[in-house]
């Protein structure tokens, strides 16, 4: 029998950003492979190249060489306007400072991207918002406008987004950088709940060593380059070898 396919595999993947004679090696040839319905985090010091890595996976930006798969496809030979169908399709993005449209409600907001990159009928689109409305524990804020909400359930609307058009993966690079440390926890808490009931593969970055633990799978960055495997991932290979 031949084993699954990886949701994720990266070979010898660079990226090297050219600015007029200068270079910078921002992805220095790393392998890994992330396992579908996985919980995993990029950690890193600043400038160790998680956005990087999550905008090529994210088909946001291109692999200088190195090949990179996901669900299927080899990302670095999409062109513009195939990278664009293959992430409405697929991916789903939480960022950073939440990117919510600010005259739109908290439904409104979750169900654009079915109008929007997708073409959801109304009553289908109804269903998957009070549906995630409630996973997320925001059906009570429908109405409200993110200036009328908190940082935290800003973010967890943003998660709900993400997850509205049943993407297979989700990305957010560092999503809780501009929350407290309690509400952070909280909200990576919500999006390993939403892995276990959508069965939706997340992959997160962030530099708080106390948000990390929460992953299953810890990849650590340094200067372009994958430095370690994690304790966690260690004891999964070895139970896998036993
Ligand atoms: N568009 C670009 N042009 C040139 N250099 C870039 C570009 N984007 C990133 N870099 C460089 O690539 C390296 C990796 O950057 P990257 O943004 O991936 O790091 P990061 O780990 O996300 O950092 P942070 O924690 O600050 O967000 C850095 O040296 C950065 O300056
Ligand atoms: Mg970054």
């Amino acid at each position: 029998m031949k084993a699954a396919m990886p949701l994720i595999r990266a070979e010898r993947l660079v990226k090297t950003y050219r600015t007029g004679e200068v270079e910078v090696h921002a992805v220095r040839g790393v392998d890994f492979a992330i396992e579908s319905k996985s919980f995993v985090v990029f950690v890193g010091p600043s400038g160790s190249g998680k956005t990087t890595l999550l905008n090529m996976i994210g088909c946001l930006d291109h692999p200088t060489s190195g090949k990179l798969t996901v669900i299927d496809t080899d990302v670095g030979q999409l062109g513009r306007r195939a990278a664009a169908n293959f992430r409405g399709e697929h991916i789903g993005f939480v960022f950073q400072d939440f990117n919510l449209i600010p005259v739109l409600t908290v439904y409104e907001n979750i169900e654009y991207p079915l109008i929007m990159v997708q073409d959801w009928p109304e009553k289908k689109r109804r269903e998957q918002v009070m549906r995630l409305l409630e996973a997320v524990g925001m059906s009570g804020q429908a109405g409200k406008r993110p200036d009328q909400i908190s940082g935290g359930q800003k973010q967890r609307v943003a998660v709900a987004r993400a997850l509205a058009t049943n993407a297979q993966l989700v990305l957010a690079d560092e999503p809780t950088a501009n929350l407290d440390h309690d509400t952070a926890y909280r909200v990576i808490e919500l999006m390993k709940k939403m892995r276990d009931e959508f069965g939706t593969t997340f992959v997160f970055s962030t530099h708080d060593p106390k948000i990390m633990g929460a992953a299953e799978v810890v990849f650590t960055l340094e200067d372009g380059g994958i430095s370690k495997p994690s304790e966690k991932a260690l004891e999964k290979a070895e139970a896998v070898h036993a």
